[in-house]
């Protein structure tokens, strides 16, 4: 697990983006009504990072083009992005935020939703 945050500086509809490596995409990890989440930091359109976007109950929205994304899945539920973004494993414990980045073979083929 990679440390994130603490507890505190991730609050209610914000989102905190972390930078792992070079070879390893930007996480962005969410909190809204009192869960977190953890998605791949760009978008699946263009090059916007969602960690910038609004976030409202289950969802974020691009910054760029509006988009919305299902925080849970990474699935955008309109136009124009049509390709999920990679979801994370996020746990919270004594007073700090980790993440798990999900495993190469989870990656999302660009090809998979054209
Ligand atoms: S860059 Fe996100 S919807 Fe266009």
């Amino acid at each position: 697990m990679i440390p994130v945050c603490r507890t505190e500086d991730l609050p209610e509809g914000g989102a905190v983006r972390i930078e792992i490596d070079a070879t390893t995409p930007a996480i962005a990890v969410f909190r809204s009504e009192g869960a977190l989440y953890a998605l791949d930091d760009r978008c699946s359109h263009q090059d916007a990072s969602l960690s910038e976007g609004w976030v409202e109950g289950c969802q974020v929205e691009c910054p760029l083009h509006a988009a919305l994304f299902d925080l849970r899945t990474g699935v955008p539920s309109c136009l124009p992005a049509r390709r999920p973004v990679r979801t994370h494993e996020v746990t919270e414990a004594d007073g700090m935020i980790h993440v798990r980045p999900a495993a190469r073979e989870n990656t999302v083929r660009e090809d998979a939703y054209a």
